[in-house]
């Protein structure tokens, strides 16, 4: 594994060997070794963050690095200077980068043209940190996910389902996905992905139904905020209590964080299942320290 750009490129054995590293480094916190030692790892961020940016200057130190965050207004960056220039400077002084932008193709060409690990730390296309973040939490909460079924009720081709569809395809679980018509994953996307194990419908209520895992995210992604008829689709994919009626005994609710409370998930589901949404976001720790110690080692 050279960089983490997307879960789509990742396999089954590249998958399971993170999330087995990560219940190491999760057990071993303060004690592991420190395979970024004396490196520096950039973190370039277009889009504001919480989880992901503390996560990851929290990890890279742990590791042993220092971590340099570099917003979009404190480098040329924002002022459109190119970003395969901006790849080919940093390329030759820090170690690693970390990134969270719009466009997909700006982290594959950071990471070609910087020539160093690269992370997606989100774009419009992929949150692969996440996903890795909650199948950790699938694996600590429910032992595995083998046998279950996810559901991921809203946003039906957000970063974060389309890393879950490729995170089904690649492990093989059932995934129901539950979206308005017109936020569903296009046909083309459907036939790439060629997911058997992976459905869609505009009922929450099938996707719910005997669900061990259900996932949800906010309605309007960053850079989304002024599309506020998209949000109007979304009223019957409220994750409530009504709607996990019907889901599997001792399921699970995850939420990426940050929740809109009365928008896509309520008060009351999220503040009773707040204890795995939140080991969920202090996976995300875990989890990235996993992908760093396979990257330094590369
Ligand atoms: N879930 C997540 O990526 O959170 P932040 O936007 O706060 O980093
Ligand atoms: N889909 C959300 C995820 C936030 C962590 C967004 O892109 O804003």
């Amino acid at each position: 594994m050279k960089h983490l750009l997307s879960i789509e490129e990742l396999t089954a054995g590249q998958i399971t060997a993170l999330l087995d590293d990560a219940v190491r480094l999760k057990a071993e916190r303060g004690r592991h070794e420190q395979p970024l030692a004396g490196q520096t790892w950039a973190m370039i961020f277009t889009k504001s963050s919480t989880r992901t940016r503390v996560s990851f200057e929290v990890g890279v130190r742990e590791l042993g690095g220092f971590p340099m965050f570099l917003s979009k207004n404190d480098i040329q960056l924002g002022r459109g200077e190119p970003i395969k220039d901006t790849a080919r400077v940093l390329g030759r002084m820090v170690h690693g980068c970390i990134i969270r932008t719009f466009a997909q193709q700006d982290v594959v060409d950071f990471a070609h043209y910087s020539g160093i690990p690269t992370i997606n730390a989100l774009t419009d296309d992929e949150h692969p940190c996440q996903i890795l973040a909650d199948l950790l939490t699938v694996k600590e909460a429910l032992g595995g996910w083998e046998g279950k079924k996810i559901a991921f009720i809203g946003d039906g081709f957000s970063n974060m389902t389309i890393s879950w569809m490729w995170a089904a395809k690649r492990l093989g679980f059932e995934l129901a996905v539950a979206a308005p018509a017109a936020y569903q994953p296009p046909a083309e996307f459907l036939a790439k992905l060629d997911a058997p194990n992976v459905t869609v419908t505009a009922d929450p209520a099938v996707a719910a139904k005997g669900a061990h895992v259900i996932n949800t995210d906010v309605w309007l992604s960053m850079g989304q905020e002024d599309q506020q008829e998209k949000e109007e689709a979304f009223g019957p994919f409220q994750v409530n209590a009504g709607l996990l009626a019907d889901a599997a005994e001792g399921h699970i609710v995850l939420h990426c964080l940050p929740a809109y409370r009365g928008k896509e998930i309520t008060e009351e589901v999220l503040e009773k299942h707040a204890d795995v949404i939140f080991q969920e976001a202090e996976n995300r720790l875990h989890a990235q320290k996993a992908v760093l110690v396979a990257l330094a080692k590369r």
